[in-house]
């Protein structure tokens, strides 16, 4: 298929964990094992440790993400950060509109569109979470949900900025809670949101979308998922945070070695 044109990316998500210190020891226990990893790695990390996980993969060719942006370029909003401040400091991907933000924190489908657009903008990637809720897949409009979700956080992005776009298909009921869908149903939506990236877009823009899976993603079936036609990569929570855990996905990702005709990530 035209997996080969798109790099596997593995992005963790270190949510509300790690104090600078633990941030220091978690680095240097994983930074040895990945750094020879044939695909793209992210540490989307909370904000006060972007500093830090930048200063420590300076010489790699791993990237920092923020979890969250505002999208105002700046203003009386208290207690929030824009995206010309995360990009100052080597910030390169922000995670927008994860299931957590929408659930606790009001995010809503527009709001998600403004955070993408304001990370475009900075010259960032924005990694886009959709998915749907337990009850919504139980109701039968998974697609719809998410279909929806795509098509409203993308409005009013050019075709040329959709390079730096990722979105991450993250049914809500599979995030912590060690329940996966089977692999045949997380590669359907993929492959849903590519077909409706397709209809917004172009063939050509849908296939070098890169499109993650996120959710309870791990050693054990990260190899499945991976190998899916429409399944570029993961999110990944709980495993981000164990240095073994995460190193074994990022070798996986690495040995099924897709994205051979993909263009080259900045630094390589
Ligand atoms: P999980 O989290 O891997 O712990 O399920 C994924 C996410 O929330 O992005």
């Amino acid at each position: 298929m035209n997996k080969s044109l798109r790099r596997a990316v593995i992005a963790g998500n270190w949510k509300m964990n790690e104090t600078r210190a633990e941030a220091k020891a978690l680095l240097e226990e994983m930074v040895p094992s990945i750094l020879n990893a044939d695909c793209d790695i992210v540490f989307c990390v909370p904000y006060t440790n972007l500093e830090t996980v930048a200063d420590m993969t300076r010489v790699t060719r791993i990237k920092v993400g923020a979890e969250n942006v505002h999208y105002a370029s700046s203003g009386a909003f208290t207690g929030e950060i824009s995206a010309e401040m995360l990009c100052e400091l080597g910030v390169r991907y922000v995670i927008v509109g994860h299931s957590e933000r929408r659930r606790f924190y009001g995010d809503t489908d527009e709001t998600v569109n403004l955070r993408a657009k304001a990370t475009i903008n900075a010259g960032m990637t924005a990694i886009i979470c959709v998915g749907e809720m337990l009850s919504e897949r139980e109701h039968g409009v998974t697609n719809e949900v998410v279909a929806m979700q795509t098509k409203i956080a993308l409005e009013g992005i050019k075709q040329e900025s959709m390079k730096n776009v990722i979105i991450a298909y993250e049914p809500v009921w599979a995030i912590g809670t060690g329940r996966t869908p089977t692999v045949q149903q997380a590669n359907d939506v993929c492959k849903l949101i590519r077909n409706t990236v397709a209809d917004l877009y172009d063939q050509a823009t849908a296939d070098s979308l890169t499109i993650l899976y996120g959710g309870s993603m791990n050693p054990k079936n990260c190899e499945e998922l991976l190998s899916e036609p429409d399944i570029d990569g993961g999110l990944i929570g709980g495993s981000s945070l164990k240095a073994d855990e995460f190193s074994a996905i990022v070798a996986v990702a690495s040995r099924l070695g897709y994205g051979k005709d993909a263009p080259k990530a900045e630094g390589e």
